[in-house]
């Protein structure tokens, strides 16, 4: 059968048969092998990866089922050449060890963060009960995911603040100087302002297709950041993901405190 999947926001159409698992498709199909196949029998959680908006098990998804959706892995969490700040939180808490896990557990605390942007530890053990990770004891990967949470809320505030001081220096523009003779005068219509500096090299050259570049690239990276995490974001069947009834693990609640490593 022939499908069509969106994956980290390219298109794929691949003949394939019908029984074909999600996991085989990405890996062996598409060579993205970020996302790990573990146990086959939907308990470690290695080879969660994004369907739409939902976390799901891809070794117990048909690839038939994620025709003409989209599906996001590992290799789509940064942005631009940037990490993700679950990608930083656990190179900074020391997240991982053999990393096998790792994809998986990222791609569940992405989507927990967007839901809930300042999780308990008992939260994050919730979020991510259906995954098993056999090396790190659990402890740096609940920091790992804090750290993330706190430094997000940190970033949202340096923006907000940037945008509120953008707000207020506003009515510079607007004085009177700005629209005085200077303004007006000679030089402002004179052959400075039509001359070559106004349309030579420097007005079309490497500086102002820099401008021009970083323009949309900006505003289009944070549009899909918002896309990302709106409203469609918000599903329980994304709990359903981790293995069902399983316990939180660890008993500690919310033992690892939030020490969390600036
Ligand atoms: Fe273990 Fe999918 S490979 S749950
Ligand atoms: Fe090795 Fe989790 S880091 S299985």
């Amino acid at each position: 059968m022939k499908l069509t999947v969106h994956v980290n926001g390219a298109s794929y159409t691949r003949e394939v048969e019908p029984r074909l698992l999600l996991i085989h498709f990405l890996r062996d199909e598409l060579r993205l092998t970020g996302s790990h196949w573990g146990c086959d029998t939907s308990n470690c959680g290695a080879c969660v990866v994004w369907l739409d908006e939902t976390p799901v098990k891809s070794c117990t998804v048909l690839a038939a089922m994620a025709d003409g959706h989209r599906v996001r892995t590992v290799e789509g969490l940064g942005r631009g050449g940037d990490l993700d700040p679950v990608q930083q939180g656990f190179a900074q808490c020391h997240g991982l060890q053999c990393g096998f896990c790792t994809p998986g557990m990222m791609l569940t605390a992405r989507w927990l963060l967007d839901r809930n942007p300042d999780p308990s530890p008992a939260e994050i053990r919730e979020a991510l009960s259906g995954q098993i990770c056999r090396c790190t004891g659990y402890e740096n990967i609940v920091r790992s995911v804090l750290w993330a949470s706190k430094h997000e809320a940190s970033m949202h505030a340096e923006s907000m603040h940037a945008e509120s001081m953008h707000a207020e220096s506003g009515p510079e523009a607007s004085r009177p100087e700005a629209s005085g003779p200077e303004a007006s005068g000679p030089e402002a219509s004179g052959p400075e302002a039509s001359g070559p500096e106004a349309s030579g090299p420097e007005a079309s050259g490497p500086e102002a297709s820099k401008h021009a570049e970083s323009g949309p690239e900006e505003s289009g990276h944070e549009a899909s950041k918002h896309a990302e995490s709106g409203p469609g974001a918000s599903g329980p069947e994304a709990s359903g993901h981790g293995a069902a009834g399983r316990e939180p693990w660890g008993a500690g609640g919310d033992d690892a405190a939030r020490e969390v490593p600036a």
